[in-house]
């Protein structure tokens, strides 16, 4: 299994926070989707090194985070450890198909370059469904997608993935009971010769309905 899809041990730790420092216009794309409010509570879904928690930690009420590496959640945990003393964050290891919390419990839910490594997209979809409350949002965050125009053989090769598009990731949501779904394009990681290494990543949002 490739490391950014399940990153592990000391080498797993050391990419997870550079991959941090190299995902920041990620979190900044995400975070404008998500149009934080004081009284949102948040769940992060795969939220690897935890800085996007830390970052945002301090725009809602409450913030919750789950990921299925259990070195993830250590590290996460370490670098949010005021927040978790201070009872306002909490981090659990487990499978998006499968969520610890109780229906209808966050306001806002988000995935960052994590939705394509999901073994069961539909299952993690609806889970994501029953912990939103009515009119809750949810954003999904894509760097490299079937829209992007690039050949990404290797990266499928190397990170394991499945591309998704953004028609796509509309039925698939559709098909879960969410509304409202809109996706935009942006571009990201400009490199002297190369231009941008995200030529057109994806930013997926959608609403669970009022009723
Ligand atoms: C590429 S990393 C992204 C980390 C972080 N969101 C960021 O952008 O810095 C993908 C993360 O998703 C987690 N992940 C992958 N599949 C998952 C699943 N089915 N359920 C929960 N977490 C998952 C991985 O363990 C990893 O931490």
């Amino acid at each position: 299994m490739s490391r950014a899809k399940k990153p592990k041990g000391f080498v797993g730790r050391f990419l997870a926070r550079g991959m941090a420092l190299g995902h920041i216009s990620f979190y900044k794309n995400a975070a404008k989707a998500l149009n934080l409010q004081p009284d949102d509570k948040l769940l992060e879904i795969g939220f690897g090194s935890g800085l996007f928690i830390k970052t945002y930690a301090s725009h809602v009420s409450r913030i919750a985070g789950l990921d299925y590496s259990e070195d993830m959640v250590n590290l996460a945990s370490s670098i949010n450890k005021e927040l978790i003393k201070l009872g306002k964050a909490e981090f659990k290891q487990g499978d998006v198909s499968t969520l610890p919390w109780r229906d209808n419990e966050f306001s806002a839910v988000v995935g960052i370059e994590t939705f394509f490594f999901w073994p069961k997209p539909e299952a993690g979809l609806e889970e994501i469904f029953r912990v939103l409350a009515p009119e809750g949002k949810l954003v999904l965050e894509m760097a490299y997608n079937k829209d992007d125009g690039k050949d990404h053989t290797k990266d499928r090769k190397k990170f394991d993935f499945t591309l998704y598009g953004g028609e796509e990731m509309r039925t698939l949501l559709k098909q879960s009971g969410f509304r409202d779904i809109s996706i935009k394009y942006y571009k990201s990681m400009w490199i002297p010769f190369k231009g941008y290494i995200v030529p057109k990543g994806m930013v997926v949002n959608a609403k669970k309905p009022k009723n």
